[in-house]
């Protein structure tokens, strides 16, 4: 498999280990908090279905497309 992955918000320059740690300590669970205070996901919102990810499962790397067929499972 190639060696890109996706682990960050490219518009926001902030890596989805960063995004992780401050929902945490803020304690959000959706991701449009995040886009409300311009942590991420708020410009090109081509990381946005990975960002959903990020905060469902607590991954921080993807392959790209990672989030087709895993969204909306619960
Ligand atoms: S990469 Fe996150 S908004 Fe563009």
């Amino acid at each position: 498999m190639g060696g890109f992955k996706v682990d960050r918000c490219v518009c926001q320059k902030i890596s989805f280990d960063e995004i992780k740690d401050y929902a945490r300590v803020h304690q959000i669970t959706d991701i449009k908090q995040l886009q409300a205070k311009e942590i991420c996901s708020n410009k090109c919102h081509m990381c946005a279905p990975y960002v959903e990810l990020v905060l469902e499962t607590g991954e921080v790397s993807f392959e790209p497309g990672a989030y087709i067929g895993r969204k909306q499972s619960s």
